[in-house]
Order: C-alpha cells, then sequence, then structure tokens
C-alpha cells in the first residue's frame, strides 16, 4: 500500500524489538541478572520475548551487560527449544558495559538502527505478565494516530515505585517522572509506566543524545524521551496485572501466584479437574488433556503433558515428561521419562533420565527407575532399583529386585526378554541379558547371560543340620 502524501518519509510498517535486560536488578539481592528469574518455567526475559511474538518484527534485538553472556546462552538455548520461534528474525545482542540507565541503554542501539525507518517496540525485560493481545493493540494505536511515541499506561492502586505519566485531557504525555523523584503533590496521580513504549525511530535517533543524567539516580532515563517528542500518546491496559514489573523477590511470587490463575483458569475451562487449585502449581509450558484430574500438591514443570482421563496425585512432581490417558501418579516424582496409557505408578516411584514405561504397567512402592525401557504390561511392584535396564513385556520383578549397573567406573546395561520373572531380592549385575521366559531364584546374584526358557538359581543352598545346638558355657554354680 502507498503511504499517504503527508506522511512520505515515514515507513509505518517496519517494526524492531527491543529489549532492555543489561541490569543487575539490585532489588533481587542476586548473583542472577534479574531477568534470568524464572517465572512458570520460563525466565522473565524469555516471557518478554514471548509477549512480542504475534508482532511482525524485522529485527530483535536484546541489550545485555550484567552477566551478559549467560543472560545470551539462555535466550539462544530457549528460542532452539521453542519451537514457536522459527519463523521468528534471530536474536541480536547488543552490549551495554555500564549500565547508565534505560535511556543509556537504547543510546546502544545507534550504531545497530542506522537508517532503520521503522517502528521500535521497546520493553522492558522485567515485565512478565504482558498478554500478545496488549502489545498489538498498542502498536495499532501508534501506527492508527501516527504518534511519534506511544507508552502503555495503568492505574495502580498502589502505584509506589513506578514513573507516574502526567497526561492532557487528550491523552498525549507531558511528562513522565520517577517515583524517587516526584514531588508529593505527583505521588499522588496513579497513573504510571509501564515499561513499554513504541517509538518511532527517526525521531528518537534524533533526540537520543539529548538525554541528561539530572535525576536523583544520575542515569540517563529512556522515559525522558516523552520531553522532546511529540505526539506521545498514552495508552492504558485493562487489566494492570499484566504490567506488573519485576524489581524484588516479592514481586516475583506476586506475578508467581497471576500466572498461577491465568494457566488454571484456562485449564480448568478446557475440562481439567483440579482439586484444591491452591495446593497446585502448572508452569505454562504445560499441556492437559480433558478430563485429567490434578489432585492436590502436585507440581507440573517444564515440557510436560498430561493425557486424557489421567488422575496425577495427590503429592507428585512431573517435569518435562510426557504421561498417556488414563494413568495414575500417586505421590511420585517423574523426570524426562514417558508413561504409556492405563499405567499406574506409585506411590512412591521415581521415574528419572529418560525412563520410558509401556502401557498397562504398574511401577510403584519405593520403586527408582533410571534411563530404563518398560515394555507393555510389565510390573515393577514393589523396592526396586533399575538403571540402564531394557524390560520386555509382561515382565514380572519381584520385591527389590536390583540392577547393579555401575562398577565404580563405568554404567552397563541390563536387557531382560519379555516374559520373565526375577524372585525377591534378586541383584542382576551388569553387563547382562536374560532371555525370554527365564524364572531367577529370590535372593540370586545374577552374573551371567541366560538364554530363554530357564530357571537359574545363583545363592548358596541352604544347609540344615538336624539336632545342631549351641554348647551352653560353664557357670561357676553348675
Ligand atoms: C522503569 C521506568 C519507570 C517504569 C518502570 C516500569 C525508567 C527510567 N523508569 O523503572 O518509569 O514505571 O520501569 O516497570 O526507565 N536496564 C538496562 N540498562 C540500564 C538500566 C536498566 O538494560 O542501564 C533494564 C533492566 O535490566 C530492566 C529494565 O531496564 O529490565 C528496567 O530497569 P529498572 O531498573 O527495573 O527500572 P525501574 O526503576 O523499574
Ligand atoms: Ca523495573
Amino acid at each position: 500500500m502507498l503511504a499517504k502524501s503527508t506522511d512520505k518519509q515515514i515507513d509505518r510498517t517496519m517494526v524492531a524489538i527491543a529489549i532492555l535486560a543489561a541490569g543487575r536488578g539490585t532489588r533481587m539481592k542476586s548473583d542472577l541478572p534479574k531477568v534470568l528469574h524464572e517465572l512458570g518455567g520460563r525466565s522473565l526475559v524469555e516471557r518478554v520475548l514471548y509477549s512480542c511474538q504475534e508482532i511482525q518484527a524485522s529485527r530483535r534485538l536484546v541489550i545485555v551487560g550484567y552477566r551478559g553472556e549467560l543472560v545470551k546462552e539462555s535466550l539462544i538455548a530457549s528460542s532452539e527449544k521453542e519451537q514457536e520461534n522459527s519463523q521468528l528474525p534471530a536474536l541480536e545482542f547488543v552490549e551495554q558495559t555500564e549500565q547508565l540507565g534505560t535511556g543509556h541503554a537504547i543510546q546502544q542501539l545507534l550504531p545497530h538502527l542506522q537508517g532503520f525507518q521503522g517502528d521500535l517496540l521497546v520493553l522492558n525485560g522485567d515485565v512478565p505478565l504482558l498478554r500478545q493481545q496488549t502489545l498489538k493493540q498498542l502498536m495499532e494505536i501508534h501506527k492508527q494516530h501516527k504518534n511519534s511515541a506511544t507508552l502503555l499506561t495503568a492505574n495502580l492502586p498502589n502505584p509506589q515505585g513506578y514513573g507516574r505519566v502526567f497526561t492532557d485531557s487528550q491523552n498525549l504525555v507531558k511528562a513522565i517522572v520517577e517515583d524517587r523523584d516526584c514531588t508529593q503533590a505527583q505521588k499522588q496521580n496513579h497513573r504510571i509506566n509501564a515499561g513499554v513504549y513504541c517509538f518511532h525511530w527517526p525521531h528518537l535517533e534524533k533526540i537520543l543524545p539529548e538525554l541528561k543524567a539530572d535525576n536523583d539516580q544520575k542515569e540517563y532515563y529512556l522515559t525522558d524521551a516523552v520531553n522532546f517528542l511529540a505526539p506521545v500518546m498514552a495508552v492504558d491496559v485493562d487489566d494492570y496485572q499484566e504490567i506488573l514489573g519485576i524489581n524484588d523477590r516479592k514481586h516475583l511470587a506476586t506475578a508467581a501466584d497471576i500466572l498461577q490463575v491465568r494457566v488454571k483458569d484456562k485449564w480448568m475451562a478446557a475440562g481439567v479437574t483440579l482439586i484444591d487449585p491452591d495446593s497446585i502449581t502448572i508452569d505454562d509450558t504445560v499441556k492437559l488433556q480433558p478430563d485429567a484430574v490434578i489432585e492436590p500438591q502436585t507440581h507440573l514443570r517444564g515440557k510436560t503433558a498430561i493425557g486424557s482421563g489421567s488422575r496425577i496425585g495427590p503429592g507428585s512432581l512431573i517435569e518435562n515428561s510426557q504421561i498417556g490417558a488414563n494413568v495414575t501418579v500417586l505421590y511420585s516424582v517423574i523426570s524426562d521419562s514417558m508413561v504409556a496409557e492405563n499405567s499406574r505408578i506409585g506411590p512412591y516411584a521415581h521415574l528419572r533420565g529418560h525412563a520410558e514405561i509401556g502401557a498397562n504397567c504398574r511401577v510403584g512402592n519405593f520403586v527408582e527407575l533410571k534411563n530404563s525401557r518398560v515394555g507393555d504390561r510389565t510390573n515393577v511392584a514393589h523396592l526396586s532399583y533399575l538403571g540402564d535396564a531394557s524390560l520386555g513385556e509382561k515382565v514380572n520383578i519381584g520385591a527389590g529386585t536390583i540392577t547393579a549397573n555401575y562398577d565404580g567406573v563405568k554404567k552397563h546395561k541390563t536387557t531382560i526378554g519379555d516374559r520373565t520373572k526375577t524372585g525377591s531380592n534378586s541383584v542382576l549385575v551388569a553387563p547382562l541379558t536374560l532371555g525370554e521366559d527365564v524364572t531367577v531364584a529370590a535372593g540370586s546374584v545374577v552374573t551371567e547371560d541366560v538364554p530363554n526358557d530357564c530357571l537359574v538359581v545363583a545363592r548358596s543352598r541352604q544347609v540344615v543340620k538336624p539336632g545342631w545346638k549351641l554348647k551352653q558355657p560353664k557357670t561357676v554354680d553348675s
């Protein structure tokens, strides 16, 4: 579409995104950069990036400084993990070696955006609850009104700590004054700056060198840019919870609560039963099928998926694991593992390091499985450890069976064929292969491979001596 003649030099189609992620976040009292603190399965800055996914941006710039390499590595790793990101432009990292304020951070973009004629969406890296829709609306209003800058604002019941936004009757911004620079009268204004702005870059580019650090913190404030630009418009968010900025651990906990309500409402609306929702936590990276039931004190984390009709909990932790349909998990911990349909896990099972449980299995009562595959209809029902093992179908692992998979240096594999049964308290010393239809006698220590259809007894024979008695020691009196 052709631009209007009055607006010839303004290209309203190009958008670049810049995220401010260079600060340490002193108020977090942490070695970890603030923007890497985690909220519901994603870091704060990852969430900010996620909220911009619907914006058709041509560039994505992240300004890093304090432990910048760490922030960079973390964002690269997460963008590789998220397939959604495949359509998005690659992240570009811009260094702000000294953190002299949000305005100074944006000044670092000058050499990178030379000649860029579009709009720049700027987001603080510590505003993790923004909705994609909110940012789309902000961009639309910005374009529609051909503003020089448009910023997201909210009326907060408690605006303490935020910059206050002063507007005229047309919603045009006159000034933004930081909380610490406000007079008592200015503090009565509850309209705050969310730290999310859309600037027309050619305008911002011109005035960035004008910013002065004449404030309480002696920092270059991006918010002072509004003094040099016009028109600058404020756009209120409907739900002020969206723009919560995380400055300390208390804010982080508040944001986690808000996110939990959102995530739980979504899954309940989609047909999932949550029993005692307040005692449950669900990362928003988790996927649940209708008719799943999540019982109290259960925590679902990371890339976890739960199938329809499954009942998880009470008292379970599942992370980065795929649970099929109609599975029950009771008082158990499952990480980086898979469980197929109709299996029963627990009470007190620990599946980890790529355990794969087939369909219709029973695993539980103090059983640990690590990096092991279990075929359909196999039971490992009591007091066992299976590590680096591969079990066929319809195997029965007797109570207390242990794979001795570690020789002190290396881990070794155990393979167990279909329908094989191990007696109670067997020790299977790996590397070891038991064929199909093998029976291992209780208490055996099996060190050599066993072919199909065998009974293996690997323990000393019982000795019974009839009439044998301990000699009574003589006492003085006798
Ligand atoms: C900022 C705004 C304030 C607004 C609030 C919203 C300014 C001057 N103030 O205040 O008006 O109400 O956000 O949450 O912008 N950062 C850098 N480099 C720096 C300094 C900061 O990249 O030199 C980054 C931080 O990592 C952070 C973001 O900018 O992600 C905001 O910095 P922060 O110190 O939290 O600003 P606030 O004091 O909260
Ligand atoms: Ca902040």
